[in-house]
Formats: C-alpha cells, structure tokens, sequence
C-alpha cells in the first residue's frame, strides 16, 4: 500500500513528502511517512533565517533532526533550499560561506539541493533579490559552484513555481529552460530543475508538457518538488503525478505537506491526508493508478 514503492515499481526514484521536528512530533505524521513516502524534504529548517538567524550563529538543531531521521529511516533526503528571496535573515552574509557550510555539513545525504529557489519573475524576468541586484546573473554560478564544491555527489536544483503549464506560464517556462541551457553550456553544474507545482483546482493539466519543455533545457533529470493541489480532487492529482510519468528523466514527486492541517495552504485542503491523519480518495486514486 505504500505510494512511494508503487511509483519505484514505475521506475522512478521516489515518492517523497515534506516535514520538519514539529511536524514529525504529530500525531500520527510519523507513522504515516514511514510508511507510505520514500523521501523527505525540510518544509523550512534548511532556509537560510532558520539556519543562520545571525551572522556565523549556525542553528543546526532543526536540519540536523531531519537529515537524522532520513538517514535512520532510509528516506532519501532532498535538501531546500541554499538561496532563496524569502525566509532570509535581516543581515544576508557570503553566498559561498553560507553555501559551504550548509550544503558542506549534509555533504553526502543529500539527493539533492535546492540551490536556487524562485529567482525569476512569471514574465520570465529575473526576481529582484538582494543576490541578483548585488551580482546581477553571475550569482547562479557563483551559488552553483560553490554548492559543487561543498557536496559534489548532490544533484544540484533549480527550483520555482509556475513551471506546469504551457499556456498561461509558457514565458517562464522558456526563460527557465533557455537560462539552463546557456548556463549549463558555460560550465556551470546544473543537474535539474524542480517544478514546485502549487496548482489551482483543475490545474494539473499541463504539467507533464511543461516538465517535458524544461527536460529538453539538457539538465539530467527533473521533478515536482512541491505539489500541493486546492481540493485535491483525484483526476487531479493523477494529473500532476502521470505528468512525472509520462517524462523520461522526471526522477521523482514531493508533496508539500502530510495533513491539510499542517499545510501552508490548509484552507485549500490541497495534499493526501485529512486533518485525523486519514488518506484521502486523491490518495486511493493515486494508488490505484499506478
Ligand atoms: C513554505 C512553508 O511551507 C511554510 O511553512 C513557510 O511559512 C513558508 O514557506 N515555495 C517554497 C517553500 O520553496 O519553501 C515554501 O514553503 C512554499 C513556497
């Protein structure tokens, strides 16, 4: 009955959810992604204010706790995320420095790392960020390599939202795949790109199509890195995860939450389990699809 070994069966990498020590201490959250997922991802204790509150004052309680229980429960780790516009402490220090240590400390556990999160606007524009107006475009390299070096076995991650559909997010599903593209031809280490997929009801449609514009960028894999879909409506979600099916080097999908009620989007309902811990008909109908 576990989701994560029906989707390997298809052979993919993992089925994966999120957590972190508080939300691993509820109920029955625990008993849950043991059983059922077979990869988890820090929902915040890697972000750089949580990490790194001030300056060279590592709090590593959080994410170690995490990359403890990963390792003790064999859940592949996916680590999110090095640098990222949003939950950044007041001061922001050296992008490498942060980098190194961060990703140096997981070196090893890592599946993957989040290198990148969110650096470009819908219209395919870069995101005004603290990083892209002090090193304008060269701070991808200057993070990617410097994520390289930290922990060279990770997958190194471009991750963002607005990557599922053709029609309405077609201007920055190009942007993303054509700057990978150049990117990875200057030589800097790209190895994937993570569509986060936080859908609207009726919105999975296109997710397959769009990941399979931003395969042919040249990374060597691709993911849903943060589904979570308002209703959960089963055709839904069959949708979303056939999309990761459907596309070759698609390694694998992470829901963005056990419960509705951990969820950040919980009035939407939007992932597999109810607020008693219970499996949803999105949940069955996945199952059952595959
Ligand atoms: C969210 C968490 O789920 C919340 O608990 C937190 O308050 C804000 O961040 N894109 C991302 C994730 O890459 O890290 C975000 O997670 C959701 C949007």
């Amino acid at each position: 009955d576990s989701i994560d070994a029906a989707f390997t069966a298809k052979g993919k990498i993992y089925f994966g959810n999120i957590g972190d020590e508080g939300t691993l201490a509820q109920g029955e959250t625990t008993e849950i992604l043991n059983a059922n997922f077979g990869q988890i991802t820090p929902e915040n204790s890697m972000k750089w204010a949580t990490i790194e509150p001030s300056p060279g004052d590592y709090k590593w309680a959080g994410a170690d706790f995490l990359a403890d229980y990963a390792m003790a429960n064999g859940k592949i780790l996916r680590c999110h995320t090095l640098l990222w516009h949003s939950q950044l402490p007041d001061y922001v220090s050296s992008i490498t420095d942060k980098a190194e240590a961060v990703a140096g400390r997981y070196a090893g556990k890592c599946y993957a790392w989040d290198v990148v999160n969110e650096i470009f606007n819908d219209d395919g524009s870069f995101r005004d960020s603290v990083f892209y107006r002090v090193l304008g475009e060269d701070f991808v390299k200057v993070a990617f390599n410097a994520a390289r070096r930290a922990d060279p076995e990770a997958k190194l991650y471009i991750n963002d939202y607005s990557l599922d559909n053709l029609d309405w997010a077609e201007p920055k599903v190009t942007a993303m795949a054509s700057n990978v593209k150049k990117w990875i031809a200057g030589g800097i280490p790209i190895d994937g790109i993570g569509s986060q997929a936080h859908l609207a009801a009726g919105g999975a449609s296109g997710v397959g199509a769009a990941l399979s514009a931003l395969a042919a960028s040249g990374v060597s894999e691709v993911a849903i890195t943060e589904l979570d879909i308002a209703g959960a409506a089963p055709a839904d979600y069959q949708a979303a995860v056939q999309g990761c099916l459907d596309v070759e080097t698609c390694v694998g999908v992470t829901v963005w939450g056990v419960t509705d009620a951990q969820s950040w989007r919980s009035e939407d309902t939007p992932v597999l389990f109810d607020a008693n811990y219970e499996p949803k008909p999105a949940y069955t109908a996945l199952l059952d699809m595959l």
